[in-house]
C-alpha cells in the first residue's frame, strides 16, 4: 500500500491558502490511487521544537552513552525521519513567511537533517540517504516572487531535500494571494488546475 506524507506548515493549519492546495491534492490523489495510505504531519497543531544545544548534542551523542533526555530526544527526531523515509510520495503545503519558509518548518528540516542518518559527507560532496521519491510542494505567497531572485524560498527548500537525496520535485505557485480578491482568486485557481494536471 503507498503511503502519502502531508506536510502542513500554514500557521492557520487546514484554513491556511497553502494547506487547501495540499489537501485537493492528497483528494484528488487518493480518489486516483484509492489504496493510498495518507499521513499528515500538521506543524502548526503538533510542532516540532526548535533545535537547541541539548538537542543537537543527543544527536552527537553514541547511542549507548545517551542519557534517557537525550534518547527521547533522539527519538522524536527519528520518527519524523521514518515519517518521510516511508513515504512513497511526499506534499508540502508551504506557505512565504517574511521571505522565508516558516519558522515550524525550519525546526522540522533541522530535526530530519542529521549527519549519518539522512545524508553524509564524503570527500566530493555530501550523499543523501532518503532515497529519492516524488515531492509535491504547494507554494502560497501573498507577493510575486515565483522566478525572481528575490525568491529565496524555491532554492533553500529545493536545496534541503536535494541534500536527504529528493531530487524528484515539483512546484505549484499560488501568487499574488494579497494583491486583490480578484488576483487571489484567479491565482488559486490556476493553481488548483496546476494540482489537478500533474495527478
Ligand atoms: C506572518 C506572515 C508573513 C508573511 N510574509 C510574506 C512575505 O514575506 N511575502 C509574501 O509574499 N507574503 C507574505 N505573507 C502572506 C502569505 O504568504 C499568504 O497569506 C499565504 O497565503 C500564506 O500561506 P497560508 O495561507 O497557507 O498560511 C505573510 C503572511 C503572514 C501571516
Amino acid at each position: 500500500m503507498p503511503v502519502l506524507l502531508e506536510l502542513r506548515a500554514s500557521i492557520n493549519s487546514t484554513r491556511g491558502e497553502s494547506s487547501k492546495l495540499s489537501q485537493r491534492f492528497v483528494e484528488r490523489w487518493c480518489a486516483k490511487h484509492t489504496d493510498t495510505r495518507v499521513v499528515v504531519r500538521d506543524l502548526a497543531t503538533d510542532p516540532v521544537p526548535h533545535l537547541t544545544a541539548e538537542r543537537f548534542q543527543a544527536f552527537l551523542t553514541p547511542a549507548a552513552d545517551r542519557t534517557p533526555a537525550q534518547v527521547a530526544h533522539v527519538q522524536a527526531s527519528d520518527a519524523l525521519i521514518d515519517e518521510l523515509k516511508l513515504a512513497d510520495i511526499v506534499v508540502l503545503g508551504l506557505p512565504m513567511y517574511n521571505f522565508g519558509i516558516p519558522s515550524t518548518l525550519k525546526a522540522w528540516f533541522d530535526h530530519v537533517a542529521r549527519a549519518g542518518v539522512t545524508f553524509r559527507y564524503t570527500e566530493s560532496g555530501s550523499i543523501g540517504l532518503i532515497g529519492d521519491k516524488p515531492l509535491y510542494i504547494l507554494a502560497a505567497r501573498g507577493g510575486l516572487y515565483q522566478g525572481t531572485e528575490r525568491d529565496f524560498q524555491t532554492g533553500h527548500v529545493t536545496l534541503f531535500f536535494n541534500l536527504l537525496g529528493i531530487r524528484n520535485i515539483q512546484f505549484v505557485y499560488a501568487e499574488g494571494l494579497n494583491i486583490s480578491p480578484e488576483s487571489k482568486e484567479a491565482s488559486l485557481e490556476v493553481a488548483r488546475e496546476a494540482i489537478d494536471a500533474l495527478i
